[in-house]
C-alpha cells in the first residue's frame, strides 16, 4: 500500500548526515565558478593530504599505463582532469551514501555511485555540444551529485516502489517522478535538494538536483547546466547505467533544442566517449 512518507522523519536524516569538509566544499565552489583556473583546484588539493593521496593513486592506477610513476599534483591533475578531483572529493564526503543499496528501486549496492559516475561524464560531453560558453566541469559536478536524494529518498520508499510500477504501467501517473509524489507526497529531487542545502553545497548544484527531471522550471541562467544534466542522465539511462527499476522512467524534456546542438549521431558520439570514459574512471576510483 501506498504510503506519504513522513517529511520530519526525513528532514531529521538529512540533519543527521555529515557535513562536507571544507576542502571539499571549497573545491565544489571554486569549480562553480566558471571564471576558476586550474592552478586553484591544485591549490585546494595540495592543501589536503588525504585527497593528495587518493588522486596521486587513481593516476597511477594500471588503467591509465602510464609508463612513468606521477609524483606531482600538477601533473596528475593535469592528466586526469579536475573532474577526476571532485569525483574522489564527493566519494569520500558523502561516505556510503553513494554506494550503498537502494532499496526502494531494487538497485543493487554501487548503482547509484554508477549511475551518478555515468550520468557526470554524459553531461559533460552533452555541455561540449553547447550553442553558448558552458563550463564543462560544472556539468560533470552537476551529474555527479543529480540523484543523491535516493540515497535516503529509497529507504522510505521501499513499501511503494512496486505500486509506483504498476501506477505508470497503467498510465495512471505519466513518469516516475510522479508516481514518487503521487504514493510518498514528495520525490528524491526535493530530497536530494534538502540534503544539498544541509551541506551548503553551490546554488547552481542545487538547481540541477532539484530540476534535473523538469529542467524548465529552473531560473532562466541555470537552464543550460541543469540541461546538460537532464540529458546526462537520460542518456545514462540509455546506456544502461541506471538505479535499478525507475531506469527510463523519466521525460525527455525537449527543451534542450534551445541550448545544445544534439543529433542522432552527435547523441550516438557522446554515449561511445561517455562508456570508454566511465569504464577507466570507474576502474581507477576503485579504493
Ligand atoms: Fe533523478
Ligand atoms: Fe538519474
Amino acid at each position: 500500500m501506498s504510503k506519504i512518507v513522513d517529511r520530519e522523519a526525513v528532514r531529521q536524516a538529512i540533519e543527521k548526515l555529515p557535513l562536507f569538509s571544507s576542502n571539499a566544499l571549497e573545491l565544489l565552489q571554486v569549480i562553480a565558478d566558471p571564471d576558476h583556473e586550474l592552478e586553484d583546484v591544485v591549490k585546494i588539493v595540495k592543501f589536503d593530504s588525504a585527497l593528495t593521496m587518493r588522486v596521486l593513486k587513481a593516476v597511477n592506477s594500471p588503467v591509465y599505463g602510464l609508463i612513468k610513476e606521477v609524483s606531482s599534483i600538477d601533473r596528475a591533475l593535469s592528466y586526469l582532469g579536475e573532474r577526476m578531483v571532485v569525483s574522489i572529493a564527493v566519494q569520500e564526503n558523502t561516505g556510503q551514501l553513494l554506494s550503498k543499496p537502494l532499496e526502494g528501486y531494487q538497485g543493487e549496492q554501487g548503482d547509484l555511485w554508477r549511475h551518478d559516475l555515468f550520468s557526470a561524464i554524459a553531461s559533460r560531453e552533452v555541455a561540449r555540444y553547447a550553442k553558448g560558453d558552458f563550463d564543462l566541469d560544472l556539468a560533470f559536478t552537476g551529474g555527479l551529485l543529480h540523484d543523491i536524494g535516493k540515497s535516503i529518498f529509497a529507504t522510505f520508499w521501499k513499501e511503494s516502489s512496486q505500486e509506483a510500477l504498476g501506477q505508470i504501467e497503467q498510465g495512471a501517473v505519466s513518469d516516475y517522478l510522479m508516481a514518487e509524489q503521487d504514493l510518498a507526497g514528495l520525490d528524491h529531487t526535493e530530497v536530494g535538494y534538502e540534503m544539498a542545502r544541509h551541506w551548503k553545497l553551490p546554488e547552481s548544484l542545487q538547481a540541477v538536483i532539484l530540476h534535473h527531471h523538469h529542467p524548465a522550471e529552473a531560473i532562466e541562467c541555470m537552464q543550460p547546466l541543469v540541461y546538460a544534466v537532464h540529458i546526462g542522465d537520460i542518456v545514462s539511462m540509455m546506456a544502461g547505467c541506471n538505479t535499478g527499476s525507475d531506469g527510463l522512467k523519466y521525460h525527455l524534456d525537449p527543451g534542450y533544442e534551445e541550448f545544445f546542438d544534439l543529433s542522432p549521431t552527435t547523441l550516438a558520439e557522446i554515449v561511445l566517449n561517455a562508456e570508454e570514459e566511465f569504464s577507466k574512471a570507474e576502474e581507477s576510483l576503485r579504493s
